[in-house]
């Protein structure tokens, strides 16, 4: 008989929980038939890609017969420009989720302890164990806001990487100059320091602590994604920032050919695209607005958002009302997936067509009590 493949496979497998995404709307249409699906589940970009983008990309079609240029020099330049930063600075990654993985495979051993914030981005749980290393959570407040004091608490001599999440997905909240400050004047040396800032554009507080502004002085990473505020999250492109040598040292892992070439010409004509950018700000800015309150006024506690999505929680199941939007054509993303209570649910900020038919289906729901809720179906 065949040795059982978990016996094969390495220990620290047996602890993952594979990544559960946003429902796709494509799956919505296949289980359910609806054609008008709005998808609020996943903090992609309501308005599609950038315009820019497209017609770049449509240009180089013909080229997909060649390899890509690797190492994604010209977009780099382009970064570095932007960054104020050398080139040999920066790393391309298939989205920014590929550059948090060979920074962590760059820097830990198994056994290693990996610090982050609980509640936030399952992956790093993941890719801590992938490789062996120990995931250490530090909780953030009840009010979800951070708490700079408590990741000294869980700082041990085993710790390789502290990861921050800022703005931190699911919960919308930021780390601000101050805290980051008080964060960098105690974090020992030796400690790599990952700054995990996908959705670093959405955020308005003029006192945000971005990880950019300590680049060099402390061993740190920052991770930026053209998924988000660009929309191009289908094409997998993302980005590093740290310094020559600890780019060097990732540069050592990082697959060939690693990001596609119409990644890299979209990401290029997307950085240009500031009408998109700022259309997209502006949408974001309003409806987050609009959200909350209307999301206040029928009951939810709203977390306070620096992002293109709002955290809130209500006294009815979390899973029943997103079960009962589904119906509806309407894909939000109830927690339970980032071992949270039922009651939580994440937003992303859609078109205000969009916001203004969730809140009217979300109503019609709470008016009746939750409908599964009462039937137990
Ligand atoms: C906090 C955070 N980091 C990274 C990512 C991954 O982005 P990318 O598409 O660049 O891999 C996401 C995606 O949702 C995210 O929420």
């Amino acid at each position: 008989m065949a040795v059982s493949i978990n016996k094969l496979a390495r220990k620290s497998l047996s602890l993952i929980e594979p990544y559960v995404p946003g429902k796709p709307a494509e799956v919505l249409f296949r289980e359910k038939g609806i054609s008008r699906i709005i998808k609020l589940a996943s903090n992609e970009n309501p308005f599609g890609p950038s315009p820019e983008a497209l017609k770049a990309i449509k240009k180089k079609l013909s080229g997909i017969n060649r390899y890509p240029e690797g190492s994604a020099f010209e977009l780099k330049e382009k970064l570095a420009c932007l960054l104020k930063t050398r080139n040999d600075q920066i790393i391309v990654g298939n989205g920014s989720s590929e550059i948090i993985s060979m920074a962590i495979q760059s820097f830990c051993e198994p056994g290693d302890e990996i610090v982050f914030p609980s509640p936030s981005f399952i992956i790093y749980k993941i890719l801590a164990h992938a490789f062996g290393a120990i995931p250490v959570t530090v909780k953030l407040n009840s009010d979800m806001r951070y708490n700079i004091e408590s990741f000294f608490e869980k700082i041990s001599g085993k710790t390789k990487i502290v990861i921050l999440c800022n703005p931190n997905n699911p919960t919308g909240s930021h780390i601000n100059k101050k805290q980051l400050e008080k964060f960098m004047k105690n974090i020992p040396e030796r400690i790599v320091i990952l700054s995990d800032e996908a959705y670093f554009e959405y955020a308005e507080d003029p006192q945000f602590g971005s990880c950019i502004d300590w680049l060099g002085r402390k061993n740190v990473i920052v991770t930026r994604t053209f998924s988000k505020i660009y929309g191009l999250a289908g094409l997998r492109i993302g980005y590093g920032i740290a310094t020559q040598d600890i780019i060097k040292t990732m540069e050592k892992i990082r697959p060939p050919f690693n990001t596609t070439s119409l990644a890299q010409y979209a990401a290029l004509a997307a950085i240009d695209d500031h009408v998109f950018v700022e259309k997209s700000l502006i949408n974001n800015r309003k409806e987050k607005k609009f959200l909350a309150e209307n999301l206040k006024n029928l009951g939810f506690n709203v977390f306070p958002s620096q992002a293109n999505f709002i955290f809130c929680s209500h006294k009815l199941n979390a899973g029943t009302i997103c079960k009962e939007l589904e119906e509806k054509g309407i894909i939000l993303r109830p927690m339970a997936g980032f071992g949270m209570k039922d009651n939580f649910i994440r937003i992303t900020i859609g078109k205000p067509f969009e916001n203004r038919l969730l809140i009217k289906e979300l109503r019609s729901i709470i008016a009746r009590g939750g409908y599964h809720e009462k039937t137990g179906s």
